[in-house]
């Protein structure tokens, strides 16, 4: 079993027997464990016990947080973008912008997967001026790390139907031989209980929406559908935000645009490196083109049926109703 592999700490070894534990749905010798309300793969919990250990955010630091599948690459080719512009806007340097020859997920690292790794990873970053990292832990998990910093968590959300098709075509690009022609319905079921990496979905976006209500300075929530509607406004909103606010001149001269064209879906998608380039995160290698399906809003209609679409409105409705979340 994955409790006892030398790999993992002795530490998590005690956790991974001690905790709550459920197959994963595709892969049914693999399991996953429950460590404080959310649900994690054992390399996971390995992750966010040696960051809650030994990881300190810093004053400067800037956090992209999301749910799995919810526009997480998007929002970081985005703020790299924006923080490191004036280091890449002349026409030699343009050339040179490392989003055209680097997969968004090297240029921030997850602290998931460098923490499951290493019990002090190397958190030297690419950005200039502030260490942008990123997160699929839930804000719960990240509490004790970031409660004595001034850094600047930036969360995407993203209509669960649209995440949980998203997430089954993710994973059938990367398990086909474990892939049963039952799988959407198999992992529908699962998403809905909560029951999958990372989740439940629900409590994963409360945590951020409610600290993005309490200290708007501390957590700026995004929709990718706002994002996908209003670019500009949401991208002028986010650098702000950063603290990387575009002045007047750049917006006259299209800046904001400028950057909203390099990181579109078919501007990187297209990229050679994202078309045929692979990444190693978490276990093992992932083609990069896995990151970029089809970007739209909504393809879940192509899916979902009608009955399962208000079955997941239902849950949200319900589970966001007290908290003025609407999705
Ligand atoms: P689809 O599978 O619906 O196409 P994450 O980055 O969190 O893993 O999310 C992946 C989703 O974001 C995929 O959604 C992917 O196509 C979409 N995506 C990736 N890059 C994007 C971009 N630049 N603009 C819009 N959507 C993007």
């Amino acid at each position: 079993p994955e409790e006892a592999e030398s790999k993992f700490t002795q530490e998590t070894r005690d956790m991974l027997s001690s905790i709550p534990k459920q197959k994963v749905w595709w892969m049914l010798s693999e399991h996953i464990y429950q460590y404080q309300n959310f649900w994690y793969r054992a390399e996971e919990i390995q992750g966010i016990l040696s960051m809650q250990r030994n990881f300190k955010a810093l004053d400067s630091d800037l956090i992209v947080a999301s749910y799995p599948k919810c526009g997480t690459t998007w929002l970081k080719a985005l703020s790299f973008a924006i923080i490191n512009r004036h280091h890449f806007n002349t026409a030699t340097s343009k050339e040179h912008h490392p989003l055209l020859t680097s997969n968004p997920h090297l240029l921030l690292p997850f602290l998931d997967s460098l923490y499951s790794k290493d019990q002090n990873p190397d958190l030297t970053c690419f950005s200039v001026n502030n260490r942008l990292l990123s997160t699929h832990f839930p804000l719960e998990g990240l509490l004790e790390c970031i409660k004595d910093s001034k850094c600047k968590l930036i969360y995407i959300c993203r209509d669960p139907k649209d995440a949980v098709i998203s997430f089954w075509h993710f994973m059938a690009k990367h398990s086909p031989k474990n892939f049963g022609t039952s799988s959407l319905e198999v992992l529908f079921e699962r998403f809905c209980d909560g029951v999958v990496g990372y989740g439940p979905f629900w409590d994963h976006v409360l945590g951020y929406w409610k600290m993005s209500l309490q200290f708007p300075q501390k957590v700026l929530f995004l929709r990718y559908e706002e994002l996908k509607n209003e670019p500009n406004h949401h991208l002028i909103k986010l650098a702000q935000f950063l603290g990387y606010p575009f002045s007047a001149e750049e917006v006259n001269e299209g800046v904001v645009e400028g950057l909203i064209k390099l990181c579109s879906f078919d501007h990187l998608s297209n990229l050679e490196v994202n078309r045929n380039g692979k990444i190693t995160i978490r276990k093992g290698e992932i083609e990069c083109s896995a990151f970029f399906r089809r970007g739209e809003v909504g393809d879940h209609v192509n899916y979902l049926t009608p009955a399962m679409v208000e079955r997941l409105d239902k849950i949200t409705q319900e589970k966001f109703l007290d908290y003025g979340l609407q999705i």
